[in-house]
């Protein structure tokens, strides 16, 4: 383990250990906990936090890696992954190999991308999701809920048009049934599903070494894709990134990048609940 991936778990703990003290027992006169008290947390909690990373591997990949990378000649395709193609994954595609890795672990947590105008029929949002995304678009808020017909408790997060290369490349989609995405659109919504109601401090610290190294796991398949491009001599991997030409940072440099931004966030999220 790298030393900002610890930085990071011990900020997750603090923040937890903080929150869980003062939403479940601080009303209550102090008393010793079992252990099992101690160490339940809200499946809903889980889903913020890999949610919260999950954004932070999206943003960073599609604006430092995608916008950067096209204005410096790298290239990303829907079928980045056939032999002829010499390209990297779009970002839904980092997203959807993502979360078939997460499906692959032993960890029962699943991740889906959708939307009500997709590019893909695939991603198109379906009932009782699409009735929260409604929701959703209205007030921007996740939602958290039990779908019945599957037996999961889900949690929905809006997917924002962060970057101008979101709403740029679905306008020019031909298969984009909409033209007219805006910068900061709720373009779709990111469900995380899993089949009980809480956990314990050790399946969530589970669920985030296992969403990082999916993620991680994700990015190195794009670098050894780029060492096959016959023209792998225009991409260099090290610790530029593409902002200063045709350069990928390695797995290490980009996910220390993305954990020092999520670390950073926590932090503010946690100030902000308790302002
Ligand atoms: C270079 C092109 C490109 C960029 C940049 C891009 N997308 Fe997409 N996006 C696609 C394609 C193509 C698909 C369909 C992929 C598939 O087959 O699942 C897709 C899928 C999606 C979906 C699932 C619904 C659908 O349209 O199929 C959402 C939601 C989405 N993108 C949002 C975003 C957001 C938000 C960003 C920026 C953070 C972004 N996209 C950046 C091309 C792009």
């Amino acid at each position: 383990m790298n030393k900002k991936y610890i930085l990071f778990l011990i900020i997750i703990l603090a923040f937890l250990t903080v929150n869980s003290y003062l939403f479940f027992t601080a009303p209550e006169p102090l008393r010793e906990m079992t252990n099992e008290e101690r160490y339940t947390f809200s499946v809903y909690d889980g889903f913020k936090i890999v949610a919260g990373l999950n954004d932070e591997y999206r943003s960073i990949y599609t604006k430092n890696i995608v916008g950067e990378g096209k204005k410096n000649g790298l290239k990303f395709d829907e079928h980045w992954e056939d032999n002829q193609i010499e390209a990297g994954p779009l970002p839904a595609l980092f997203l959807r190999s993502t979360s078939a890795l997460l499906e692959k672990s032993p960890v029962p947590l699943s991740l889906y991308l959708g939307s009500d105008f997709p590019i893909s029929k695939s991603n198109l949002l379906t009932g009782i999701q699409a009735e929260k995304f409604k929701e959703i678009k209205e007030d921007l808020q996740p939602r958290f809920f039990v779908d019945k017909e599957t037996d999961r408790y889900i949690g929905m997060f809006p997917d924002f048009a962060s970057a101008k290369a979101c709403v740029n490349c679905h306008n020019d989609h031909d298969n984009s049934p909409k033209k007219n995405w805006k910068l900061n659109d709720v373009m779709g919504s990111t469900t995380w599903a899993f089949p009980r109601d809480s956990l314990t401090t050790d399946e969530l610290i589970k669920w985030i070494d296992v969403y990082i190294q999916s993620a991680n796991q994700t990015y190195t398949s794009y670098l050894d894709k780029t060492k096959t491009f016959k023209s792998s001599d225009l991409i260099t991997i090290g610790i530029k990134w593409p902002r200063e030409g045709a350069f990928l940072p390695t797995v290490n440099s980009f996910s220390d990048s993305v954990l020092n931004h999520a670390s950073i966030d926590l932090i503010k999220s946690f100030i902000d609940e308790k302002d």
